[in-house]
């Protein structure tokens, strides 16, 4: 029942937000707060300023975008900083189609509807309300209502100015339902919804021959044509097209360079001159943002056809290229699969990771600069910390390729290969190396793949194979170094207790049988071996050793097994080896003996716990690799 009460308040909520007043009364509101009569632009600009930005190294990220696109920070900020910001201020941009172009399943259409739902929500906030004229279908602005010959008055009055004239509908309507009396006719606060078609409209162009320029002005109602005489009156049409309902907030175009031109030329009036011509009526003035998306190929082909020409320069193109940071990357493949429904599944971690570094390694330009490889600039454009390099050669390679990140493996390719990855599998559990293989051999079957580009990713898979390999084995050692700290002083212990029986040529008493040894060559050696210390200098090392565990001990320092550097790195690296040892072994015999087990259990037990694992991944990633450290 929980639900059912949440629906209600919701339903008090919304009921709670409605207005509805005299053009009188309305205008008291726009005095008091003079941007609900705001543009469609500068309302999308202050929607997305609203949700906060933060500056990082001299850029600009916006918090409204940032929890559904990723890595795409440059192409956002420059979207918000050379279409809207300027385009709110009323400045020539927003004279312009804006087109966002970039590859297929790139974040166009979801940065599109970010806008739209943003732009939901919004509008039923203080800030960004919105009033129209009662029961206009186009929602018109009821500023409009002021004669063009008292807007100066206006604007000096209230500091607002009123862009565009009263439409055929509602001129009509205040002669006939209010007498003229501007003063009395009804206002209402709307909030814009996609569903509803209020103030968001949308349009797919079908095949030329069927796209109907109705869909987008409205048509005649030939039902009530009868009624009202004529088909010039206004209230014998239907202004419900696409761009009649997203009067006041935005019109999404998908595939727009696919319109046929007559549409094109009505969206460049519309844009440019702020008003279309519908029917038979004088031209219908509209604000809205135009939005549309399409791809390289097709705005390539529309560019080179002389007889668009006039309309280039009317549209402003914002490049949306591939995201080129793996674990942004990572980011995007997780988000996809939550809203899909492989939310059951298990997927090992890093196993998105390897599926990033390969579509990351497709997109990238191979670098031009000097020692630097492909694999060395994706870990700098993803913030690591490359030997050598810092900053500004992150800069200075992104500067060599302005275009990179147009081609390459989509992100929908991967989730579709994973999901086919784990149709394949019987458990319901899949690990990187799934993920590799089922993207390996998917590339046969990608459709837009070259022969040529089948070889290059095929080497990408190669690398991310590498790459996961380094990865899977520092996740097992992860999974040691719960007890690592203490190992390591134990070992050490044992070590200093046999250097100091050595340096004084005494014996060595062993804790369990009480019985004298001498001290224990082998284990001395294997340790100084992981730092390469001869058999020649061994004595003088642990001399030293000796001499400085005394001047702490003179101290009443407590020696420490990282007091001495070179001391530590010996030992870390024996605890490696070790580790790798007992991986190698514990994973290779086939049976066992029962303290191999409990290693075992523990490092699975571990691995689920801590790292995400669950027990069959986690046994797959311990034979894995045990299997690499045995080769
Ligand atoms: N940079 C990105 N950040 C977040 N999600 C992304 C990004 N690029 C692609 N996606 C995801 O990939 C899928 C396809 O994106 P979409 O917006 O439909 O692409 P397009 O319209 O450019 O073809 C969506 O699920 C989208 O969320
Ligand atoms: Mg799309």
């Amino acid at each position: 029942m929980d639900i059912l009460n949440k629906v209600k308040s919701f339903r008090e909520e919304e009921n709670s937000l409605k207005w509805e007043g005299t053009f009188a009364e309305y205008l008291a509101i726009v005095k008091e707060r003079p941007e609900v009569a705001q543009s469609a632009h500068s309302r999308v600009y202050n929607m997305i300023k609203s949700h906060g930005l933060t500056e990082k190294n001299g850029h600009k990220l916006y918090h409204f975008f940032g929890e559904e696109i990723f890595g795409l920070e440059t192409s956002i900020e420059r979207l918000v900083e050379e279409y809207f910001h300027p385009a709110a201020k009323r400045l020539d941009v927003r004279k312009r189609i804006l087109l966002l172009m970039g590859p297929v399943s790139g974040g166009k259409s979801t940065i599109v509807t970010l806008l739209k739902r943003g732009f939901e929500k919004y509008s039923k906030t203080d800030e960004g309300a919105v009033y129209a004229i009662k029961g206009c279908p186009m929602h018109e602005d009821p500023l409009h209502l002021i004669p063009h010959e008292l807007r100066d008055e206006f604007f000096e009055e209230y500091g607002v100015r009123i862009e565009g004239s009263l439409s055929p509908l509602n001129t009509m309507r205040l002669e006939k339902e209010y007498n003229g009396r501007l003063e009395d006719v009804m206002v209402e606060r709307i909030f814009f919804s996609e569903d509803k078609r209020v103030g968001i409209g949308t349009y797919t162009p079908s095949d030329p021959k069927s796209q109907d320029i109705a869909d987008l002005t409205g048509s005649i109602d030939f039902s009530t044509i009868a009624e009202f005489g004529a088909e010039s009156d206004p209230r014998a049409y239907r202004f419900d097209g696409e761009l009649n309902k997203a009067n006041r907030g935005m019109m999404e175009f998908q595939e727009m360079l696919k319109l046929d031109e007559k549409f094109l030329w009505l969206l460049l009036s519309l844009t440019q001159e702020g008003n279309f011509k519908a029917g038979r009526f004088a031209l219908i003035s509209a604000d809205e943002l135009i939005v549309a998306h399409t791809n390289e190929t097709e705005y390539a082909s529309f560019i080179s056809n002389k007889k668009n020409e006039a309309l280039h320069s009317r549209i402003i193109v914002m490049p949306i290229p591939y995201n080129l940071k793996v674990s942004q990357e990572e980011r995007i493949y997780e988000k996809m699969i939550r809203e899909s429904d492989m939310t059951h599944i298990h997927i090992a971690p890093q196993a998105l990771r390897a599926a990033a570094i390969f579509s990351v390694l497709t997109r990238l330009e191979p670098p031009k600069k000097q020692g630097i490889d492909l694999v060395k600039k994706m870990r700098l454009y993803d913030g690591e910390n490359v030997e050598g390099f810092n900053q500004i050669d992150v800069e200075e390679l992104q500067k060599e390729y302005p275009n990179e990140g147009m081609n390459g493996i989509d992100p929908r390719y991967v989730i579709n290969r994973i999901s086919s990855a784990i149709i394949r599998k019987e458990v319901p559990s899949i690990n990187a190396l799934d993920v590799l293989r089922a993207l390996k051999d998917g590339l046969d079957q990608h459709a837009s793949i070259t022969q040529e580009d089948r070889e290059k990713y095929m080497n990408y898979i190669s690398i991310a194979r590498r790459e996961y390999d380094e990865i899977a084995k520092k996740e097992i050692q992860k999974a040691f170094v719960y007890s690592y700290e203490e190992s390591a002083i134990t070992l050490m212990d044992n070590y200093l207790d046999n250097v100091e029986a050595y340096c004084n040529k005494n014996k060595i008493r062993d804790t369990l049988t009480g019985e004298e040894m001498n001290p224990d060559e082998k284990l001395m050696r294997s340790i100084e071996e992981q730092i390469g210390i001869s058999e020649n200098a061994k004595k003088a090392f642990r001399e030293e050793i000796l001499i400085r565990l005394s001047a702490y001990a003179r101290k009443g320092k407590r020696f420490e097994y990282n007091s001495h550097e070179r001391l530590r790195e010996a030992i870390q690296k024996k605890l490696f080896a070790d580790l790798k040892d007992v991986v190698k072994i514990t994973t290779s015999s086939k049976t066992p003996d029962e303290s191999q087990l409990k290693k075992i259990n523990e490092v699975v037990a571990r691995l689920i716990d801590e790292h995400g694992y669950n027990s069959i991944s986690a046994n797959e990633l311990l034979r894995y690799v045990g299997s690499l450290l045995n080769r």
